[in-house]
């Protein structure tokens, strides 16, 4: 009986001692990214890429876990979700922080204001898009990376030659009130709409036509919807990916060196191949057929030149004449 009790007690503290003596598994950090394009783009790439090196360099650390296609949430809740920390990551477009209270960053929104990437990296790369990120801090964001797309075309269901061809069009756009100002000065009726909503708005005829680089166009089956295209390339579509600051802040410091050195390579990636996807979208949309590209003649741009500058003025209260200026004069170094 003593005897049971005795080495019940031994198995019992063996027992024990194992599970003292066994290292302590740490449970991973979850790090939630959430974005709303597909996976099949430059920022969904970009995001994949960036999940496989986070993971590699925190030894497994930190687990990353990337949410496409708006299956968390749509433009305006994300921001929202990121603020509470629901999400840990978002890389939103640049024409969506207004809503936020910065409205510097709908300078990237300024029609023809970046006649290439080399000049937009000028800014996204320089002292600008430091001292842009450097506003997010008190709304408890921190700004880790400029993310490209790409520039833009216009569709609808008829072609769009020049200004007047827009008179009247229902066109969505991202919610910048810059591209509001664009949009109307094209004498178009501007309707902002979440990311996720607009397939089936131009579907339905909720709005006829819409602006975004080929690869968004492309992967969600706008073309298929959509008769015209035109390749206008009138404006800029790229991302900040942003973290909580928080969180970023609360990281142990060796796992946010890791982050930090897989953003860095990521961020490389992604707009390295930026440039090819949408190439890639638009010869893919030409193939298919649904729609038919138009190209600016000098005479036709110069229309749309003509209508769209007053734009930059008119902004330059809302977004700050010196964030326009110092763009303006990074990208003409
Ligand atoms: C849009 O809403 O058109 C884009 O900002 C979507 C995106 O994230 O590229």
């Amino acid at each position: 009986m003593l005897t049971r009790r005795i080495l019940g007690a031994l198995a019992g503290a063996t027992a024990l001692s194992l599970t003292l003596a066994a290292p302590a598994v740490a449970e991973p950090i979850v790090l939630k990214f959430s974005h709303v394009v597909a996976p099949d783009t430059p920022k969904g790439k970009g995001a994949a890429k960036f999940e496989e090196l986070a993971e590699l360099y925190t030894d497994g650390a930190v687990d990353v876990e990337v949410y496409p296609n708006s299956q968390l949430y749509k433009d305006k809740e994300e921001l929202e979700a990121l603020q509470l920390g629901a999400v840990q990551m978002l890389a939103p477009s640049l024409a969506k922080f207004g809503p936020l209270g910065v409205q510097d960053f709908e300078v990237f929104d300024l029609p023809f204001i970046f006649p290439s990437y080399e000049a937009l990296h000028k800014v996204t790369q320089g002292d600008v898009g430091k001292m842009l990120f450097e506003k997010l801090e008190d709304k408890g964001i921190a700004g880790l990376a400029y993310w490209d797309n790409g520039f833009k075309i216009m569709s609808a269901n008829s072609p769009l030659h020049v200004p007047d061809d827009f008179l009247g069009l229902k066109m969505r756009i991202q919610s910048s009130k810059v591209l509001e100002a664009e949009m109307n000065a094209l004498g178009a009726v501007p309707q902002v709409m979440a990311f996720s909503e607009v397939y089936q708005a131009l579907q339905t005829g909720v709005v006829d036509g819409t602006e975004n680089p080929p690869s968004n166009m492309y992967t969600q089956k706008m073309n298929e919807v959509q008769s015209d295209a035109t390749l206008s390339y009138h404006g800029y579509l790229g991302y900040a990916v942003i973290v909580n600051k928080q969180f970023w802040d609360g990281l142990p410091e060796d796992v946010r060196a890791g982050l930090e050195k897989a953003m860095a390579e990521a961020t490389d990636y992604a707009n390295g191949i930026a440039k090819e996807e949408n190439d890639k979208a638009l010869a893919a949309m030409m193939e298919t057929g649904t729609t038919e590209f138009h190209e600016l003649t000098d005479d036709e741009r110069a229309q749309w030149i003509e209508v769209l500058a007053p734009v930059h003025d008119e902004m330059a209260d809302r977004i700050g004449a010196d964030t326009i200026a110092a763009v303006k004069a990074a990208t003409a170094e």
